[in-house]
C-alpha cells in the first residue's frame, strides 16, 4: 500500500464497465449495472483501476454515475479530478447542468455543487434509491447539481 501511495495514477478513458462496477461495489455503492453511459474515465495504477466515474445521459439530463476511488487512494484529489473530467465531457456534449444522486453530498458541495431536490425542474428522479437496501441506513442520498 505504501508503494501505491508514492506512484501517480494515470487518467484515461475506459469502457471497462466490469472493473468499474467492481470498484464501485468495493467502495460501498449498490452498483450492479450501468446504462445510458456516454463516456467513462478511470485512474489506472499499474494497469489496475483505482478510480472511476461515468457520464450518463437519460431523460434529457446529464448525470455523474459510478464515482468511486479505491480506499487507499482517497484524499489525493482523484475524485475531484474525475468529476472535473466528466464535467468537461458533459460540456462537450452540450450539457448546461450536471446532476448527481450523491451518497456523499458533502463531497460534491466541496467541489462546487449545490443541494437540489427532486422537485427542481429537470432534476433526476431518485426512484431507484427507494428500493436500495442502504437507503436511510448507510446512505441518505441527496440530489446535487452544478451549472456548467
Ligand atoms: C467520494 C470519493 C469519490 C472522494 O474521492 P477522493 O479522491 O478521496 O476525493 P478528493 O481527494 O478529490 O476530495 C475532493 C474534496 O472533497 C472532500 N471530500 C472527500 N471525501 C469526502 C467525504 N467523504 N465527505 C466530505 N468531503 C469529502 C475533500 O476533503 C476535498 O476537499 P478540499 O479539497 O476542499 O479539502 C471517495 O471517498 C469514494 O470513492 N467514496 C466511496 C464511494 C462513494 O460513496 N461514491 C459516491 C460519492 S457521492
Amino acid at each position: 500500500m505504501a508503494e501505491a501511495m508514492k506512484k501517480t495514477p494515470e487518467l484515461r478513458e475506459t469502457n471497462d464497465f466490469s472493473a468499474m462496477l467492481s470498484l464501485a461495489r468495493e467502495s460501498g455503492l449498490e452498483s450492479d449495472h450501468l446504462t445510458g453511459i456516454v463516456s467513462a474515465y478511470g485512474f489506472y495504477l499499474d494497469g489496475i483501476l483505482v478510480g472511476c466515474a461515468a457520464l450518463k445521459k437519460g431523460d434529457d439530463l446529464f448525470r455523474v454515475e459510478c464515482l468511486a476511488v479505491a480506499e487507499n487512494m482517497r484524499g489525493r484529489g482523484l475524485g475531484r479530478t474525475l468529476v472535473a473530467r466528466i464535467e468537461k465531457e458533459a460540456v462537450a456534449k452540450g450539457a448546461r447542468k450536471l446532476w448527481a444522486i450523491a451518497r456523499l453530498p458533502r463531497f460534491f458541495e466541496r467541489i462546487g455543487y449545490r443541494i437540489s431536490s427532486a422537485n427542481d425542474p429537470g432534476a433526476p428522479k431518485n426512484d431507484d434509491c427507494m428500493t436500495c437496501p442502504q437507503f436511510g441506513k448507510s446512505c441518505c442520498p441527496a440530489i446535487v447539481v452544478k451549472d456548467l
